[in-house]
């Protein structure tokens, strides 16, 4: 459906042209409730998600207009099509089930007539029984000795999920063998993880939904030979833990594991982190961390389903990023988290959005005529505000940002924190309500960002903020009349790398490629070499 030709997209419209629905200083001036009124608390159970949308340009006219938006979006058919398995990613036929992964014994989801709670769960246990065995050594590497270390391969969904639970968890709490990330197909990666890595003691994870990822398959390939040079490989498997959809394409690969997990095309990469993608963290936080992680996650789709849109946070969320993008013709959006735990959430949600919702082609094949995705983008507090913030600031565009802080320190230097939370706070009030002055002193404010405060980092709380963003891109996506779970994009690129690679290996320059490439290729040919 063309969202633009409902009524509600006429009124968000003329509001958005209209200062007077816009103007912070004003907005807040006449409404002393404004903060309270436009802030939304989840409880988690244990910890608490608050999310302040206050600083957002937009007043109750164009916050109801936006809502109707969502409405006429069809949302609830469609989030309702979402937990209950129908094929929502229409390109591909497939359910995206994330929120099954997530949900406890019994919820009774089914696909294709099968019950896939039974089948989560039954996973679940297997790697409890696993990372559990790796935890206390009855799991050992080929000679016997425990497990010290953990390589996790894997890139884009497979990478980004497990490093951010690997780095907020480890600011928290000790994990049991040392995590290391391998994505980029740049083999100095691998070979820095091998640096510090003794083959013995190392389990290599093998992540890979599709098992044909370039990037995977070739540091898999490094670090097999690695280590068969320093075990023999027949030894091999015993080092190895692959996750897939299909893991007998690791054997035909030449990647043998004597430790599967599998995962399900209903589950897209992006969306997988409560999956066995996530197994790295299990080993090392230990399986009731990762219990935790799914309980917030949970916790946030219930909200989700069950508070009325408009104290949902994640249709507030989503329905504002709208606003920003579609309505106020904003190109990006900043997301600066204030913990250190947390510095690749940002990267973490580029993925997640921009992969989701970077299309522009509807459900049913039409082209969208209003702008969608913004471009994701951002880092840590405070280093932002000594790097990019003066733009944000005072440059000529409007960057709306998401600041996301935590109540507790993991450390005894209370001060410390209580000056980093100061400063995010005080980012959010500069862009909202500027400062005047002379023209070079000046900050004209109204610039809009919403808060996001977590109680503590927690598996918990975590799970929770990576609930809502996903859930915040569904209904955008449903806004946009897009489907959010496909990435034909990325496909195109794939194709033409493998073809570039063989003209690199190819005696003579290929005939297809363009005079640009077909210079590069030569150019790099004729520099090209290994240490
Ligand atoms: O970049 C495309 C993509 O398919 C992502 O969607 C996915 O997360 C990533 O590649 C890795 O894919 P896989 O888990 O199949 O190796």
């Amino acid at each position: 459906m063309d969202i633009t030709t409902t009524p509600a997209w006429s009124v968000a419209l003329a509001c958005a042209q209209s200062v007077v629905h816009t103007d912070l200083q004003k907005l807040f001036a006449l409404d002393p409730t404004r903060a309270e009124r436009m802030s939304v608390s989840v409880p988690l159970g244990n910890g608490e998600l608050f999310a302040d949308f206050s600083k957002q340009n937009l007043d109750d006219a164009s916050l109801g207009a936006l809502l109707q938006l969502v409405e006429q979006s069809r949302f609830v058919e469609r989030r309702l099509n979402l937990f209950e398995g129908v094929a929502v990613n229409n390109t591909e036929n497939q359910a995206a089930l994330h929120t099954a992964l997530r949900a406890p014994a019994g919820s009774g989801v089914e696909v294709n007539g099968n019950d896939v709670i039974d089948e989560i769960h039954r996973v679940r246990a297997q790697i409890t029984t696993f990372a559990q065995g790796v935890r206390s050594g009855s799991i050992t590497g080929a000679t016997g000795k425990h497990f010290r270390s953990v390589i996790n391969v894997g890139i884009g969904g497979s990478d980004l999920g497990p490093v951010l639970v690997w780095e907020a968890l480890s600011s928290i709490s000790a994990p049991a063998v040392q995590c290391h990330f391998v994505s980029n197909i740049d083999p100095v990666g691998v070979r820095s993880a091998i640096a510090q890595c003794d083959p013995e003691t190392t389990l290599v994870v093998l992540c890979s939904k599709s098992f044909s990822t370039a990037e995977t398959l070739s540091n898999g390939r490094i670090l097999s030979k690695w280590l068969g040079e320093s075990l023999g490989q027949q030894h091999v498997s015993k080092h190895f833990c692959v996750v897939s959809v299909f893991p007998d394409k690791a054997t035909t690969a030449g990647l043998a594991a004597d430790y599967v997990f599998p995962m399900w095309a209903w589950v897209g990469g992006r969306y997988s982190v409560a999956s066995a993608v996530n197994v790295v963290n299990v080993i090392a936080f230990g399986p009731p961390e990762f219990d935790e992680l799914l309980a917030g996650m949970h916790a946030m789709d219930e909200h989700f389903l069950a508070a009325p849109p408009e104290r949902n946070a994640p249709v507030l969320m989503g329905a504002i990023n709208v606003w920003n993008r579609s309505l106020l013709d904003r190109e990006t959006r900043a997301m600066v988290a204030y913990s250190t735990g947390l510095r690749s959430f940002a990267s973490y949600v580029q993925q997640l959005e921009m992969e989701s919702n970077g299309k522009r082609v509807t459900r049913d094949g039409q082209y969208v005529n209003i702008e969608t995705s913004p471009v994701v983008w951002g880092g840590v507090g405070t280093n932002a505000q000594h790097a990019y913030m003066q733009l944000l600031h005072q440059g000529t565009s409007v960057v709306p940002v998401d600041f996301i802080g935590v109540a507790a320190t993991p450390t005894h230097d209370l001060d410390a924190h209580d000056a980093l939370v100061a400063n995010m706070f005080a980012q959010s009030q500069a862009l909202a309500f500027g400062h005047q002055a002379e023209p070079h002193r000046t900050l004209p404010g109204n610039r809009p960002s919403t808060t996001l405060l977590l109680s503590s980092l927690s598996a918990r709380t975590v799970g929770a903020l990576i609930a809502l963003y996903e859930h915040s891109v569904f209904v955008q996506g449903c806004i946009f009349g897009i489907n959010s779970f496909d990435q034909w994009g990325v496909e195109l690129g794939k194709k033409l790398a493998s073809e570039v690679r063989a003209d690199i290996d190819a005696p003579t320059p290929s005939q297809v490629a363009d005079s640009s490439t077909s210079q590069l290729v030569q150019w790099y040919k004729n520099h090209r070499r290994a240490t």
